[in-house]
């Protein structure tokens, strides 16, 4: 089932990459499902590409049982198998190559290759999946014509699907039925898929903006059909957003979704055939949260675009992979900024890079957006890959404009369609397109880690000069010692005292407010500037970098009502709770008491009430950074300190402003309930108010009235997290009600795992442990695991760390189970380990000990090897 690792698992590097010595152009699958014994043919159309005529064929395999070998059609014996090998040998230049294999899709628990969810059959083969199937090239520099014919049984497989056009179909004597289908865009093997099931089928279709037709289909478990309206809307609006921004357009005659529940990941943009985890299609609003909502919007979005920025132009090789993520994470960001409020979804974007991206950074995983060696290609999906590769793409945009960088993306296709590129060639089509030169900029793809940017400022008040002098410097990260100065966009606004925006100038001339941070140090001088300015800078997070300057609390109070852009208003609010938090750890270290000043409260009560300001916007505001966010700022992490600072903050904003928020409260009540997005930013914030009034003397009242109200799970569930997070008295009849109601649907049950992850309470780990006997989890569905397992580890760090080392004991438990079953889902999992550096040294000595024991395991995972590798020898 799992690797096999008696010899050390081997690296590979980005330098080592070699054009392949033969490729295949057609393949022709046939599929003879059945559970446990499910017959692979497949036959294939292969080609030498050098000069070498003693050249052998070396086609990966894992967990494969070979039936035979046929070249020409005649039986071939010039083989060997080796470790994940088979080595053909004495071939002629142009072949027909045969290969039966034989697999067993209900014993694959890993998720990867073809395997069992629920009733029916379904593939995953990104990265490294689709030799789980079959002997083949697997690697995405080989791209070919896949004709697939599936037969099952036609009773509980009516549906047999699989990339491309259906073109043929036919009734077995024995019950059994076959469908064949063909896509005509030749791909590399991760983008294949085949589904087998008995679903129910929502259809639609949508007219191109060439006047095509194209058949939309969403197929879901039976009974689910109420519940995949939304994700048939957001299709069709990425469809037409994907035009209209960047001309665009689909280019089969048929998209198909399928939601699925057992899936280790978001979603997979297979062509013509995406594979879904259910998490992201099925939604209504008894069972469905705004932020379910916008997640689903987001992820049809990112699968939808890959069609172009993944599948039309795909990648060369694994190293390359935020060629095609970060793109269309960036992508996926404008549809839903575009679609919705931009200044909220930045500040979601952002959230996620200053802290999960940058704590990667930090770690032991550390590694630039286009890594340089990898042990695991699963271990590659990160926020760094994705989130920090979108900010790339976004710094680019930022230094072209929107119509350069369009041009940049219509030569890339020029240049590229069809093809399987490297992320220079994107940023050469970029630099072509532009004439702006990128030269530096392309150590982004190359050094790992966070810049830190400092500032000083001078005003000069005699010559009527501000002078900003900007200094960079990146921390060594794993493996990387040397740094170097990277191309920084620094997007600066400055403001006078009556809060009017200063034009820049040197020089005698207009400055553009993107400042080009090029070097180790730069000053940049401006003139007539009337009086000592306020100066915003990385508006919009124009890079993603720590920016450190010392601003006094009345410039950020300044600046959370006079920037002229949400984003940033909201970021000065960010850096005031900052030294507010700081401050105020050291204060609860020498065993104080937390304060706040009254003006600081001042100021976000200003927000609260702010007529002007969307009420979303509002509800991020008043948003806390995270406890983990928190942890991130500091060498040692103290998480008791941490996790009393940002409880005594939320009590002193309670009770300081509990009659605004009681006021906001009650003023924001809704009738109708609505899905557009005025209704869900409403929603937020008077759910935000309702988090801290449970705080209060009337907090266990108004979110029980709440819970009894709610006829959506936006309001059930704020209702219950406040009341788990506020430890309120009504909380266990809550938990009781909602798991009576809902045991029978696990998506819906992840909600309340999730907040027994998340439960505050002294006992956590023990309700944590009783919470896995519940009939509706399952450790072997990836979305009970996080919602339950990982919630506690990852987001409940006060527990999660208790200081006689119970939960680390309790995640050793659970990865050596999912060593064996599920090594990508382990090896998520394992990540707050990797950070163990950076806690007390009692600590440290527990999560190591840990480790060490975790590297000792029989069998243990390349997955899991590489990480706790890496993690000890930091
Ligand atoms: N390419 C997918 C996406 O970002 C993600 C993906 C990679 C994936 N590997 C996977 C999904 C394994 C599921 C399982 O859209
Ligand atoms: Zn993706």
């Amino acid at each position: 089932m799992t690797e096999q690792t008696s010899t050390q698992p081997t690296a590979k590097y980005r330098s080592d990459y070699r054009k392949p010595d033969y490729t295949i152009t057609d393949i022709d699958l046939t599929f003879d499902l059945n559970d446990t014994k499910t017959q692979v043919t497949a036959q294939s159309k292969v080609v030498r590409m050098g000069d070498n005529a003693d050249a052998k064929l070396v086609l990966d395999g894992d967990e494969l049982e070979l039936v035979s070998v046929t070249v020409n059609g005649e039986a071939w014996s010039a083989y060997a198998k080796e470790d994940g090998h088979l080595v053909l040998s004495d071939l002629p230049a142009e072949f027909d190559l045969t290969i039966v294999t034989m697999i067993n899709p209900e014993a694959n628990t890993a998720l990867e290759g073809l395997y069992k969810s629920g009733g029916g059959f379904c593939t995953q083969c990104e990265a490294e999946g689709f030799r789980r199937i079959t002997y083949y090239l697997d690697r995405p520099d080989v791209l070919a014509r896949f004709t697939t014919k599936i037969i099952a049984d036609k009773a509980a497989f009516p549906f047999l699907l699989s990339n491309g056009n259906r073109i043929a179909e036919g009734d077995l004597d024995n019950g059994r039925h076959w469908v064949q289908w063909q896509d005509p865009f030749p791909k590399p093997s991760y983008l294949f898929a085949l589904v087998a099931g008995d679903f129910d089928v929502l259809r639609d279709n949508y007219t191109t903006m060439s006047g095509r037709n194209v058949e939309l289909e969403i197929f879901v478990d039976k009974g689910n059909l109420d519940r995949a309206d939304y994700a048939m809307t957001s299709l069709k609006n990425s469809m037409k957003w994907d035009e209209e921004r960047f001309g665009l357009e689909y280019d089969l005659d048929i998209y198909m979704i399928v939601a699925v529940d057992f899936f280790n990941m978001g979603a997979m943009e297979n062509k013509g055939l995406n594979v879904f985890n259910s998490k992201f299609v099925l939604a209504n609003p008894k069972t469905a949260t705004d932020s379910d909502y916008q997640g689903i919007e987001a992820v049809i979005g990112h699968e939808y675009f890959h069609n172009w920025t993944g599948n039309r132009v795909t990648c060369r090789d694994w190293f390359q992979l935020s060629l095609k993520e970060g793109l269309t994470v960036f992508r996926d960001q404008e549809f839903s900024s575009d679609l919705g409020s931009r200044p909220v979804n930045r500040i979601a974007n952002v959230r996620i890079v200053r802290g999960p991206q940058f704590a990667e950074d930090r770690g032991p995983m550390s590694h630039p957006i286009r890594p340089e060696k990898v042990i695991e290609m699963n271990n590659f999906y990160t926020l760094t890959v994705y989130e920090k590769g979108s900010e790339v793409i976004r710094m680019m945009h930022t230094l072209l404009g929107e119509a350069n960088f369009q041009a940049g993306m219509k030569l890339y296709f020029e240049c590229h369609d069809g093809t399987a590129a490297t992320c220079d060639d994107f940023v050469q089509a970029m630099e072509n397109a532009s004439g702006i030169d990128l030269s530096r900029f392309r150590r982004w793809y190359s050094q790992a880690g966070t810049p830190v940017v400092a500032v000083e400022t001078a005003y000069d008040a005699d010559n009527k000069s501000y002078s900003v002098t900007v200094k960079q410097q990146t921390p060594p990260t794993a493996g990387q010692e040397e740094k170097l100065p990277l191309h920084i966009p620094f997007d600066i606004e400055l403001y006078d005292s009556k809060g009017e925006v200063i034009a820049l100038q040197s020089n005698g001339k207009p400055v553009h407010n993107v400042l080009d941070v090029k070097e180790e140090e730069q000053t940049f001088v401006f003139e007539n500037v009337a009086e000592q300015p306020v100066i915003s800078m990385l508006r919009e997070f124009s890079a993603p970098v720590i920016l450190e300057y010392d601003y006094s609390d009345q410039e950020l109070i300044f600046l959370m009502i006079h920037a002229r852009n949400e984003f940033a208003r909201w970021d000065a609010g960010q850096m005031l709770l900052a030294k507010y938090i700081r401050k105020n750890v050291a204060v609860v270290q020498a065993g104080n008491a937390v304060e706040l000043p009254e003006a600081v409260v001042d100021a976000f009560r200003g927000a609260l009430l702010d007529e002007n300001l969307d009420p979303a916007f509002i509800a991020e505001m008043l948003t806390l950074p995270s406890e983990n966010e928190i942890a991130g700022w500091y060498k040692q992490v103290d998480v008791d300190a941490i996790n009393a600072v940002v409880g005594a903050l939320t009590q002193i904003l309670a009770t300081d402003m509990e009659d605004e928020l009681l006021a906001i409260y009650r003023s924001l009540a809704q009738g109708e309930y609505s899905l557009d997005h005025a209704a869900m930013a409403k929603r937020a914030l008077r759910n935000k108010c309702l988090s801290y009034l449970a705080h209060t003397a009337t907090g266990n009242d108004l979110v029980t009235a709440q819970y009894a109200a709610a006829d959506n799970m936006t309001d059930t569930m704020a209702a219950m997290s406040a009341a788990n997070n506020a430890q309120l008295p009504c909380r266990e009849a809550q938990m009781a009600d909602f798991s009576d109601k809902w045991t029978h649907d696990g998506l819906v049950m992840d909600k309340w795992f999730m907040l027994q992850g998340t439960n505050p309470a002294e006992n956590a780990l023990e309700n944590v442990r009783n919470t896995m006997n519940h009939p509706a989890f399952s450790l072997k569905n990836p979305n009970r695991t996080r919602s339950l397992v990982a919630s506690f580890c990852a987001n409940n760090p006060a527990r999660f760390h208790a200081k006689d080392g119970s939960g680390y004991a309790f995640l050793t438990e659970i990865l050596t189970a999912l060593n064996t079953s599920n090594p990508q889902v382990a090896s998520r999992l394992i990540e707050p380990f990797l950070k163990y550096r950076q806690y007390d040294e009692a600590r440290q000595q527990l999560m190591r000990s840990e480790l060490e024991k975790l590297s000792v395991l029989d069998n243990l995972a390349k997955d899991l090897f590489e990480k706790v590798q890496k993690a000890l020898e930091q």
